[in-house]
C-alpha cells in the first residue's frame, strides 16, 4: 500500500485528508509541531483504521531540524501532503516584521527544505506526488490579507515551477487551492455559508486529485471563476476597491 506523509498534520483538513486516505487503503504518517494532539490524531486514526499511525515533530520554524523528518524515513513515503498554514492577525503583520517575515515562513519559504528532499527523491525513482495546500488568497494581492496572500503567492508558484519541472519525468505536483474553509484557522470569521466547504470536502478533492493527477484544484469549483474574475479587473480600478 502507498503511504501519505502529512505535514502539518493537527490542521483540521490534513486530518479529514488523512482519514479518507486511510479509508482508501493508503497507510499514514503524521508530523507535525504539536506532539500532544498529534498523539490524540494519530490513536484516532488507529482506532478508525484499524492501523498504526506513526507520529514525529516538525516545526517550519526550527531551521536547523527540519530537513531532519525527511532524512530519517525509511522506506519514503509515495506522497506528501503539506498542510501548514499561519493566518495569523493579517492586521498587526502589515505593521509587524516579525509576525510578516513569519507569516511568510510557515506559508512559503520554510516548506522549500522538505519540497526538495521529497521532490528530488520522487525524481531520482520517476514516480511520487508532492500536494501543497495553498489558497486562492495567493491569487491576487488584497489590501485585508496580503502578508498571507503573498505568501500563498509565493507558494503557488513555486509548486507552478516545479510541476513544469517535474511533470515530464513522472512526478505528480498538486496545487490545492481552498477558498475559505471551517476551520481553527477559521473560526473567529464570519464565513459566507455557500462560498464555505468543510474540510471533508477539500479532503475529497485532494484524494481526487491524486487518483485523477490533476495538477490544480480549486475548492469549490466555482472559485477558480471568481478568481478569475478578480485577476481579470485592471489595476488602476483594483488600487481603488474595498477588498
Ligand atoms: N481554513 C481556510 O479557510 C483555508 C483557506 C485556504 C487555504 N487554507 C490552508 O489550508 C491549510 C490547512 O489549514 P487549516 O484551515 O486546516 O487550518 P489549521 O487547522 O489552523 O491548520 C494549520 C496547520 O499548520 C500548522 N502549523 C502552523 N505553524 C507551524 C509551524 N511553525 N510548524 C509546523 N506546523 C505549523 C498547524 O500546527 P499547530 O496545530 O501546531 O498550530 C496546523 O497543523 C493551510 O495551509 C491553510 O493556509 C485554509
Amino acid at each position: 500500500m502507498p503511504t501519505l506523509l502529512v505535514i502539518g498534520a493537527t490542521s483540521d483538513i490534513a486530518h479529514a485528508a488523512a482519514l479518507l486516505f486511510g479509508q482508501k487503503g493508503w497507510d499514514l504518517i503524521l508530523a507535525g509541531r504539536d506532539m500532544e494532539r498529534l498523539e490524540d490524531i494519530s490513536f484516532n486514526l488507529r482506532v478508525r483504521l484499524a492501523k498504526d499511525v506513526p507520529f514525529y515533530h516538525y516545526d517550519v520554524l526550527d531551521s536547523h531540524k527540519r530537513t531532519e523528518l525527511w532524512d530519517n524515513l525509511d522506506p519514503k513515503p509515495e506522497a506528501i501532503l503539506i498542510a501548514v498554514g499561519l493566518l495569523g492577525d493579517q492586521g498587526e503583520a502589515k505593521s509587524c516584521p516579525e509576525l510578516a517575515l513569519k507569516v511568510a515562513t510557515v506559508n512559503f519559504t520554510g516548506l522549500i527544505p522538505i519540497i526538495i528532499q521529497a521532490s528530488q527523491y520522487y525524481e531520482s525513482i520517476g514516480k511520487g506526488s508532492v500536494i501543497g495546500i495553498s489558497s486562492v488568497a495567493g491569487d491576487r494581492g488584497r489590501a485585508s490579507n496580503y502578508p498571507y496572500g503573498s505568501a500563498k503567492a509565493g507558494f503557488s508558484a513555486y509548486l507552478s515551477g516545479l510541476r513544469n519541472s517535474l511533470s515530464k519525468k513522472g512526478v505528480q505536483v498538486l496545487t490545492i487551492k481552498p477558498g475559505y474553509v471551517r476551520t481553527a484557522m477559521t473560526a473567529n470569521m464570519l464565513l459566507p455559508g455557500l462560498l464555505t466547504a468543510t474540510p471533508e470536502q477539500v479532503a475529497k478533492c485532494i484524494y481526487k486529485g491524486v487518483v485523477k493527477k490533476k495538477s490544480v484544484v480549486y475548492v469549490k469549483w466555482f472559485w477558480r471563476w471568481i478568481m478569475f474574475v478578480i485577476k481579470s479587473i485592471p489595476e488602476f480600478i483594483f488600487k481603488r476597491t474595498n477588498s
